[in-house]
């Protein structure tokens, strides 16, 4: 890591987009393996049909910045791949509520991760902050639609999202850096 100095961006631009396209790539990945597993009429796969519509638009704005500016994308989408698709599957196959327990867990922490990206990019990235605020907002929309929806009624809730949003801060440092 180099110091800052005066002109240069503070906040690593490159870096937030890194974790933000696997991130947004991670959650079409989870829905992909509830959706799997649902039964495709039921009321939660209709929500949940509708929020990886969503987070499949974040993850094509977000590839194609990663395009447009030469960013690496992460080395471990693969591994996201594979252990997106498997949260999503098992939760949905304890039941509809843990799949839906899963969204709250996921976007709470998503919340909590692009909050810090807006402070730490300030006026830096005006491009970068546009898009994070806009999918941010649909993010806290799924949260809230999840636990509308039953999310908190999921058997034994505070253990399973305290354990899935474990697994978001570690799945997000990994990506900021590999
Ligand atoms: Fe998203
Ligand atoms: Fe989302």
């Amino acid at each position: 890591m180099t110091g800052w100095r005066p002109g240069e961006r503070r906040a690593d631009s490159a870096s937030m987009l890194r974790v933000d396209q696997a991130g947004e790539y991670g959650a079409t990945r989870i829905y992909a393996g509830q959706l799997a597993v649902l039964r495709a009429n039921c009321a939660e796969a209709k929500l949940i049909s509708r929020m990886a519509a969503q987070e499949q638009r974040h993850l094509g704005r977000f590839d194609r910045l990663i395009a447009e500016r030469g960013v690496r994308p992460t080395a471990l989408q693969p591994l996201w791949n594979v252990a997106g698709f498997a949260l999503g599957a098992v939760t949905a196959l304890i039941s509809p509520e843990a799949a839906l327990a899963c969204t709250d867990a996921v976007e709470t922490e998503i919340d909590r991760h692009y909050g810090h990206q807006l402070d730490d990019l300030g006026d830096d990235d005006p491009e970068l902050s546009a898009d994070i605020a806009d999918f941010r907002a649909d993010e806290l929309e799924h949260r809230d639609t999840a636990r509308q929806a039953g999310a908190t009624k999921a058997v034994g809730y505070p253990v399973l999202t305290a354990a899935i949003r474990a697994g978001c801060k570690v799945a997000i440092e990994l990506s900021k850096r590999i």
